[in-house]
């Protein structure tokens, strides 16, 4: 294949970087109003919504988020059997376009079948196009983790802009508007992929069963099975790590609503805005954590993607102690800081810049090429477990309290990533010498 740099990265990512911007410009837009259009009263008289309950709008918004990205799963796996990773995302493309724009429409019947299409879009469309960042890349070409990073940040401004701009149409001007927004983010989205073709030759052509040849009767050699087992104890590390996460959207946005003092200058920060802060975050320091890794590398320090997430695990689990002091703070004063609510978020998102990125980066160099998308699916698939079981974490705080919830899972977060680099050699072990970079194709 032949590679245009621009900027040292295949003009391809550019591509990419694009269209998963608008995508989840699209995604994020949309969940930033869709548990407030559904709690609206329906009898207002202005942008009026469907009057459910809080408890009824976070049940569906709970089984909506885990849903788009169970859905990787047979997303990715159709790629790797049938369309190939490309073909893949035009059709997860398309079914989003149709999805984000007839759940516009409102009715009952429109909206569901939206819904629907969002998640089958989003599985078709996630898991491949991270796939394909990976096959811009050598096998062992050091600028592919760089190259996840810029993706990874692309993501997040897609993540911000979709949470103000879709926000603010939408709770301003009428949740129609707003969801036809999301809609037409993800008609540019779909216009850049097809558009950007022309840089994407050579990648994701053909399913994987072609390339490898035999995706029908393929037993797994030795290497590639202990591969698949470090894979999946990697996938075990992300539904920890997603798990205490994404407490961000529920427990530690509703002890924003109603624990924190939000006022600065006479002016009160909406408890929503704090999650955009951590989008904020990886746009401003994504580059800066890439460059760290590369500098500790360089310096002929562990540098494996274990340990990385393993420090992740750490890093993000310490943010919670600073919940942990905003708690104390509440049972002394009545009110907590939002310093601490901005402390625990930016620990939380250098963890996530340790694992998220790294982790889709590991999982493109290790798994089989014929098993590349449905392994990427079921990594998101673990994101989706996680969310999962950050929900319930998050409402077992009414019975423990939230001291003793925030400070357990910084404990849990620490050994268990303590557990993780005392286990880090024999774990490496079953990489087989992935984790040995090529350093010439690093500086083509
Ligand atoms: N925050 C990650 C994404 O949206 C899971 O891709």
């Amino acid at each position: 294949m032949k590679i245009t740099s621009v900027f040292q990265h295949p003009t391809g990512l550019y591509i990419l970087f694009f269209t998963e911007m608008w995508e989840r410009f699209s995604y994020y837009g949309m969940r930033a109003i869709l548990v407030l259009f559904l709690v609206s009263e329906s009898s207002r008289a202005e942008n009026p919504g469907w009057g459910w309950t809080d408890s009824e709008a976070l049940a569906l918004y709970g089984w909506y988020t885990m849903a788009v990205y169970l859905a990787a799963v047979p997303g990715g796996w159709l790629a790797d059997r049938w369309l190939g990773q490309k073909r893949a995302v035009i059709l997860g493309g398309f079914l989003l376009c149709a999805g984000h724009l007839i759940l516009a429409l409102e009715t009952v019947c429109t909206f569901y079948t939206g819904l629907a299409l969002i998640i089958a879009g989003v599985g078709c469309l996630k898991p491949n196009i991270s796939t394909l960042v990976g096959e811009l890349y050598a096998p062992k070409d050091l600028r592919r983790e760089a190259g996840f990073y810029l993706f990874y940040i692309g993501i997040n401004i897609g993540a911000l802009l979709g949470m103000v701009g879709v926000a603010v149409v939408g709770e301003f001007y009428g949740w129609q508007l707003g969801f036809g927004l999301a809609g037409l983010g993800m008609v540019l989205g779909q216009a850049v992929f097809v558009w950007g073709q022309r840089y994407l030759r050579g990648v994701g052509d053909s399913p994987g069963r072609q390339k490898d040849n035999d995706f029908v009767v393929s037993p797994l050699t030795y290497v590639e099975k202990d591969r698949m087992r470090v894979l999946l104890l990697s996938f075990l590390i992300v539904i920890v790590f997603w798990g205490a996460y994404e407490q961000a959207g529920g427990l530690m946005t509703l002890y924003a609503s109603e624990k924190t003092d939000r006022f600065v200058g006479g002016w009160e920060i909406p408890a929503g805005a704090f999650q955009g802060a951590a989008a904020l975050y990886i746009i401003l320091f994504g580059l800066a954590v890439a460059y760290f890794w590369q500098r500790w590398y360089a310096a002929g320090q562990e540098s494996s993607a274990l340990f990385k997430m393993a420090v992740g695990v750490m890093v993000m689990g310490l943010g919670f102690l600073f919940m942990s002091a905003a708690s104390v703070q509440f049972e002394h004063t009545g009110s907590s800081a939002l310093w601490w609510l901005l402390l625990a978020y930016f620990f939380h998102v250098l963890g996530e810049l340790c694992i998220s990125p790294v982790a889709l980066s590991f999982i493109t160099r290790l798994a089989p090429l014929r098993y590349a998308s449905f392994m990427m699916g079921t990594y998101f698939a673990a994101t989706g477990l996680g969310n999962k079981l950050a929900g319930e974490l998050g409402r077992y705080a009414g019975q423990v309290g939230e001291f003793a919830l925030f400070t357990g899972i910084a404990v849990f977060c620490i050994a268990f990533g303590l557990l993780l680099i005392a286990l880090l050699r024999p774990l490496n072990r079953l990489t087989h010498g992935i984790e040995q970079v090529d350093t010439e194709s690093a500086s083509t």
